[in-house]
């Protein structure tokens, strides 16, 4: 299995894809603060690692307060080191929990959410708990949520039936970003369906890696 802790070190080179990556989620994640005009919004990113994304924005932003946000990640490394980031920036608002982000029971305070950050997960679950995932999103969702993710395209590229899933339940494809010289994509939808209530627990996928 792989060690997420270690993972984590490929964003101290700037040139690796996966910096790359981190910096078109974070440009997605600016544009939605930009456009969406409330005091109070309510963020959960789901298996949020150290926390890079959303911390590394908000962090920047003098807006910062209106960001209120639940990261949940499992390794309790990254929930320290995620921790540690965020008191460092003095972001208040912004919570980091210990929990398996794989069942309803971790969402029980985070939502629904006006921003759900999906991102590093849909490569790591089966095809199966890819489309289960994007069927229950509704249930992790507020109205007019956006929801930004990201899939690897490495044959076979699953990402044409990621967007169709995500059209199927309610949402809107607002980017896809697929660089021709690497294998990630990142992925933006907005919700405009019906939010539906979550269960107090329930499996939603299970990391296979
Ligand atoms: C590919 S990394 C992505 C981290 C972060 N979202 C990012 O993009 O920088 C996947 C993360 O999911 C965490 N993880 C794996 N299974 C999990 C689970 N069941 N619940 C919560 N976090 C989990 C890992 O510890 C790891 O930090």
């Amino acid at each position: 299995m792989t060690d997420w802790h270690e993972w984590h070190t490929s964003y101290a080179d700037d040139t690796s894809a996966l910096s790359r990556r981190l910096r078109l989620v974070q440009r997605h994640i600016g544009d939605w603060l930009d456009e969406r005009p409330e005091s109070w919004l309510r963020v959960v990113s789901v298996c949020a690692g150290q926390g890079d994304d959303l911390v590394g924005v908000v962090a920047r932003r003098l807006d910062a307060y209106r960001v209120h946000a639940t990261l949940i990640e499992k390794d309790p490394r990254n929930v320290a080191a995620a921790r540690e980031r965020t008191a460092t920036a003095g972001l208040d608002g912004i919570t980091v929990m210990c929990a398996d982000a794989g069942d309803f029971a971790a969402y029980r305070t985070a939502v629904p959410a006006d921003l759900v950050l999906l991102v590093g997960v849909l490569g790591n679950i089966s095809d199966q708990d890819v489309r289960a995932t994007i069927a229950l999103l509704p249930r992790l969702c507020a109205p007019g949520a956006t929801v930004v993710w990201t899939r690897t395209r490495r044959d076979p590229d699953l990402t044409p039936a990621v967007r169709r899933w995500f059209a199927e339940v309610g949402f809107t494809e607002r980017a896809f970003d697929a660089p021709p010289d690497a294998l990630f994509s990142v992925g933006v939808h907005l919700f405009h369906g019906q939010p539906e209530s979550p269960p107090a627990s329930g499996r939603i996928f299970t990391f296979v890696r």
